[in-house]
């Protein structure tokens, strides 16, 4: 039909926390009333880094079921592999030979992997951002939701787009930064100056979306505060500040509420309240997720079929690319 479409990749890597949740997982819920939605889990990128075969299914699977755990309606959304759709790998090199070794040096991105992973800079690694342009292209992407950390992927991608474009002409959608509605930045329980991120190597820094009840509860008794003991919304107590987020979030609560609902009350009695909110949300997550992993045979078939969907898309761009480039 003639909706517009929205593209999200996501990489395997590390465990969901509650800022991916609550900062863009649950915003994305109801997108697909407005876009036709892609949510890919982006294995082909995640082998620009070595990895564990074994390690990498089973991560890519959770993921994958956790987004469907989490509310992502896969008959409404097409949640599905990267590496089940080829036209992604051959769009990618196209493309490659439409990009600038120049723009690419450019990358920030690359600049701190090739640092990390000093041994293995590979050109996957290098060429990373072509291989994300073809991603979003291929389905005539509209819109992407992007973090800041993707801000520069999703211009080369549309220099990309600009440039093939000009040359062969209208073939690519350019796609925009989806502005979804302000979702609060979720920061960590220990460094409240810092946002809340599954690569944080202090476990007790982030919620986990699969952490149990007693864990949750004990993460944000721990978390770091200041002296004061009064539940105020104020930037100079950034602790408390992000608690009060993150209640009026799982609460449906203004903050205005949640600062009225806590007042005379100490940070004992708020940090057990933001728990025990955090927990129930969790909880049917988790039980789906237990739920989904039972049922085998219906997973594989909701990555059967959304493969095949999302090959439907993009053999249509692909063919049209095909065909301009004189295959
Ligand atoms: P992470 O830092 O956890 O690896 P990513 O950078 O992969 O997160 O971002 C995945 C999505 O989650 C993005 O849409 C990003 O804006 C959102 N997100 C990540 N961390 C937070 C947070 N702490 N608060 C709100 N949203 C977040
Ligand atoms: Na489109």
């Amino acid at each position: 039909d003639g909706k517009k479409s929205l593209f999200s990749g996501m990489q395997a890597t590390g465990n969901l926390t509650l800022g991916n949740y609550l900062g863009a997982l649950n915003n994305w819920l109801t997108l697909n009333e407005e876009y036709e939605c892609f949510y890919c889990v982006v294995d082909l990128h995640s082998i620009t880094v070595r990895q564990d075969p074994a390690e990498l299914r089973k991560r890519a699977r959770a993921l994958l079921t956790l987004y469907i755990a989490a509310g992502l309606d896969p008959v409404k959304n097409c949640i599905y592999y990267q590496s089940h759709v080829s036209g992604h790998a051959e769009l990618s090199w196209i493309l490659n030979c439409f990009t600038y070794m120049g723009e690419l040096n450019r990358m920030t991105q690359f600049k701190d992997k090739a640092a990390k992973h000093s041994d293995n800079i590979n050109a996957g690694l290098f060429t990373y951002p072509v291989l994300m342009a073809a991603d979003i292209l291929l389905f005539q992407s509209d819109v992407v939701p992007v973090g800041v950390d993707q801000k520069q992927h999703l211009e080369i991608t549309r220099d990309i787009a600009e440039r093939f474009n000009s040359i062969y002409g209208d073939v690519f959608t350019i796609p925009e930064p989806y502005i979804g509605k302000v979702g609060a930045k979720i920061m960590s329980l220990q460094e409240p100056s810092k946002k809340m991120s599954k690569s944080d190597e202090n476990v007790n820094a982030s919620i986990y979306l699969m952490d149990d009840p007693d864990t949750v509860i004990r993460k944000f008794k721990r978390a770091v505060t200041d002296s004061d003991n009064q539940i105020i919304y104020s930037d100079d107590k950034p602790g408390i500040k992000n608690l009060i987020d993150i209640y009026s979030l799982t609460n449906n609560k203004t903050v205005e509420e949640v600062v009225k609902e806590f007042d005379g009350k100490g940070y004992g009695d708020f940090k057990m309240a933001v728990g025990e909110a955090v927990a129930s949300v969790l909880k049917p997550i988790q039980t789906r997720v237990a739920e989904l992993n039972k049922d085998k045979a219906y997973v594989d078939s909701i990555i059967k079929t959304n493969a095949e969907k999302a090959n439907y898309y993009a053999t249509k761009t692909l063919r049209k690319v095909q065909k301009k480039v004189g295959f």
